[in-house]
């Protein structure tokens, strides 16, 4: 298949012109795929009501059919010909922060969407991402836009259009380049059908946000307990992962300077991904900055390029460093634990 890309400065004005957008949302109203970029990661779309639609999305990320996607929006106008609003919290989060990094698990109505979005369950994902080029796109395709992220299933999340041309160039019908996202790492999902609000998977939206907002929000277990299963299927599986393995360390530069020395002496090529504030610390094979400390949103924003670019440098192994658990962190944490596959060294 051939692959059309664009670019669009989301500088501009984008509510005039912009023919690459008019044409990209022709693909999506012809059932095709096109990746776009949200505030988020970028997203593979198509159109949520075509099953013939979905179908290419699940074939050209080797997704498993079993993991629902997240449905995305322009206007809440176009929520409800899919889903139910009952909880006064998921009104109040939708106020607060769409458009923005928040998905919500409502119930979902019958016979709108392709049953494959859902994966055959009763509720539907839902946003709204605040992205100019994602919202411009949405509301010319006309029609609501299921789109995971666009990398192959089980690489980390695409946070350049580059990313998405490594993973998907001649597996889909388009992708448009708007540039680097901001945020990251993927949205927070929410599950929002009545009751305490649950965390279904951290992300750019933090507990301490929606507790502001709503109160009393809890984490899904399965999410931080190995031994529970998850809510959210997508959460079961294995993620984000470079082509060497990795673990992440809870110690000093200098704890971790002394694994890539004994890692070396075995005769092995060592990674670490680090931050500013302790680059200077280490002589490995490949060194690999995703942000600064002091801000933990330049780390979400630079973990997946990071974690990508070791990719190529025949690495034995990578080591890197952990974050707290608060904020965003959550989230970081949440994806390094499944890129490591939750292997944990306390130095
Ligand atoms: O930031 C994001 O959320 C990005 C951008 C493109 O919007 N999208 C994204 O989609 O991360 P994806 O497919 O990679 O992750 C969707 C997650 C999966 O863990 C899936 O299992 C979960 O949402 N999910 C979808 N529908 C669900 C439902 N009805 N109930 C529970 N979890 C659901
Ligand atoms: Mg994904």
């Amino acid at each position: 298949m051939n692959t059309t890309l664009w670019t669009v400065d989301s500088t501009g004005d984008l509510s005039t012109n912009y023919p690459q957008i008019t044409q990209a949302a022709q693909l999506l109203q012809h059932n095709e795929t096109v990746a776009f970029p949200t505030e988020t990661v970028y997203g593979l779309g198509a159109n949520a009501k075509s099953t013939d639609a979905v179908a290419k999305i699940y074939e050209a990320k080797g997704r498993p059919s079993d993991n629902p996607l997240i449905v995305h929006i322009a206007d809440t106008e176009q929520l409800k010909e899919f889903a139910k609003i009952d909880s006064a919290q998921a009104e109040t989060l939708m106020e607060q922060f769409w458009p923005g990094p928040l998905t919500l698990v409502l119930p979902c109505k019958e016979g709108v969407l392709s049953t494959r979005v859902t994966a055959g369950l009763d509720t539907v994902a839902v946003r709204m991402p605040d992205h100019p080029v994602a919202l411009e796109l949405i509301k010319r395709a006309g029609v609501p836009v299921a789109a995971p992220s666009a990398n192959i299933s089980g690489k980390p999340s695409p946070t350049k259009a580059e990313h998405v041309v490594h993973d998907l160039n001649g597996r889909i019908a388009g992708i448009v380049d708007g540039g680097p996202t901001g945020v990251g790492v993927e949205s927070t999902v929410v599950s929002c059908t009545g009751g305490i609000p649950v965390i279904l998977r951290p992300g750019g939206v933090t507990k301490e946000q929606l507790e502001q907002a709503v109160g009393p929000v809890m984490i899904d277990q399965g999410i931080t307990d190995e031994k529970k299963a998850p809510i959210s299927p997508g959460m079961k599986y294995t993620h984000y992962a470079p082509e060497a393995p990795l673990a992440i360390v809870k110690g000093s530069s200098e704890d971790i300077q002394r694994l890539i020395e004994q890692y070396q002496k075995d005769g092995m090529k060592v990674g670490v991904l680090t931050t500013e504030e302790r680059a200077g610390a280490y002589q490995a094979d490949a060194v690999r900055i995703c942000g600064t400390r002091d801000r933990l949103e330049t780390v979400a924003a630079g973990l997946y390029d990071a974690l990508r670019s070791f990719d190529g440098e025949d690495l034995g192994f990578i080591f890197a460093e952990s974050f707290p658990e608060e904020g965003v962190g959550r989230a970081i944490m949440n994806r390094l634990l499944k890129a490591a596959g939750h292997r944990v060294i306390e130095a």
